[in-house]
């Protein structure tokens, strides 16, 4: 096989008092002037500003930018750099989840090399790391506070660009499972079943390694166990640990060994209709696996057997939508107000998408709508 690299961050905090270290650590590392980045979500505004006092107790001081949207935008980027330059910051922290840590690579990233956040769409296209970026995690899981993904809306095309870049790997992943007991059920469900899909995509992926693997696997089969108790009660901590770990291995896998059509669609969803990312993949994974099957199907099987399920590609889907129905995910696209006629322009720019480059299959712009279809 051709020589394949593992990409993660230098240091990962995992477990209770993670936050608290975490800023320990910042202390150590020299930081002086931290840009918080973060949304305006009352949570995590109260969790930046408690970063912000534990920063301060250690001579660093923070500037707030919570101009997150849900799906950060290229505006968002531009805001967040306009105040880092402003205030001279040498370092970004990130608190939130995937929105957060999105924007602030994205920050970072141009903070170093100039440009615009559209320069860096594709694969590796930068040439100098980012400014150093804390990622403090909040949702469990898109897994972005350790992976090198960056997906950001182009306003001017409604286009999610995704940038994939080993520059955007945050020096520091924190994973405190205190911090994700206030997510509410319905973010706890979308981001477990994103963490779901990551988990497949990677363990299908066309550039799975045994390492992957094995991460991918245990990730399905710790989700498949705690998601419902997660998200039936959110101050069930060791349900919230088990998917804190979850997320990370998948994010283990899908930072390695990429993703598929999955993401590739749903990012479209996400850029088109501004829809949640995890629930746009709930709906689709079992529609794009069905298509996948054929030249995947002991691998689903293996998916299977980590859910509990019989062990065959049809045992994979009919666990996934189980999953998805118990944790209250829409059964399809209609009721999240995706319309007909726009199919043959989301397939259009899903075949554009980098993360559907690692599909197992490569599926025509015929294929593409089909699946669409199929998922409404
Ligand atoms: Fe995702």
């Amino acid at each position: 096989m051709a020589v394949s690299a593992f990409f993660i961050p230098s240091v990962n905090l995992m477990g209770a008092g993670a936050l608290e270290d975490s800023v320990v650590r910042m202390s150590e590392y020299g930081y002086r002037r931290a840009l918080i980045v973060t949304d305006p979500y009352p949570a995590t505004l109260a969790l930046a500003d408690k970063v912000g006092g534990l920063l301060k107790a250690r001579d660093i001081q923070s500037f707030v930018f919570s101009g997150v949207q849900p799906n950060p935008t290229t505006q968002n980027v531009e805001a967040g750099l306009e105040m880092l330059r402003a205030n001279q910051c040498d370092v970004v922290i990130s608190v939130g989840g995937g929105s957060p840590h999105d924007c602030a690579k994205g920050i970072a990233l141009v903070a170093a090399n100039g440009g615009k956040i559209a320069d860096y769409e594709g694969v590796d296209r930068s040439a100098k790391p980012q400014l150093p970026l804390v990622a403090i995690n909040t949702t469990a899981g898109t897994a972005s506070e350790m992976t090198r993904f960056c997906i950001i809306t182009d306003v001017s095309r409604h286009v999610k660009m995704a940038i994939v870049d080993k520059h955007t790997t945050p020096i520091l992943s924190v994973n405190d499972p205190v911090a994700m007991a206030t997510m509410p059920a319905g973010l706890t469900a979308a981001t477990g079943m994103d963490a779901l899909t990551h988990a497949v995509e990677a363990y299908v992926s066309t550039a799975a390694t045994p390492i992957t693997d094995a991460c991918a696997l245990k990730a399905v089969s710790l989700i498949s166990a705690s998601l419902r108790r997660a998200v039936a009660n959110g101050q069930d901590m060791e349900a919230r640990e088990q998917m804190a770990f979850a997320q990370f291995l998948a994010g283990m896998a899908f930072n390695n060994a990429s993703l598929g059509y999955v993401h590739a669609m749903a990012h479209q969803l996400g850029g088109f209709y501004d829809l949640p990312h995890g629930v746009c993949n709930a709906v689709l994974l079992p529609h794009v696996e069905a298509f996948n099957a054929p030249s995947c199907a002991a691998r689903l099987a293996d998916v299977a057997v980590a859910m509990g399920a019989q062990a065959s590609a049809e045992g994979a889907l009919a666990a996934i939508r189980t999953l998805s129905a118990d944790v209250g995910i829409p059964a399809g696209l209609t009721q999240l107000g995706v319309k007909l006629k726009d199919l043959p322009t989301l397939a259009d720019n899903a075949l554009k998408d980098a993360c559907g480059l690692t599909n197992p299959i490569q599926p025509t712009h015929e294929q593409v709508v089909a699946i669409y279809r199929a998922a409404m």
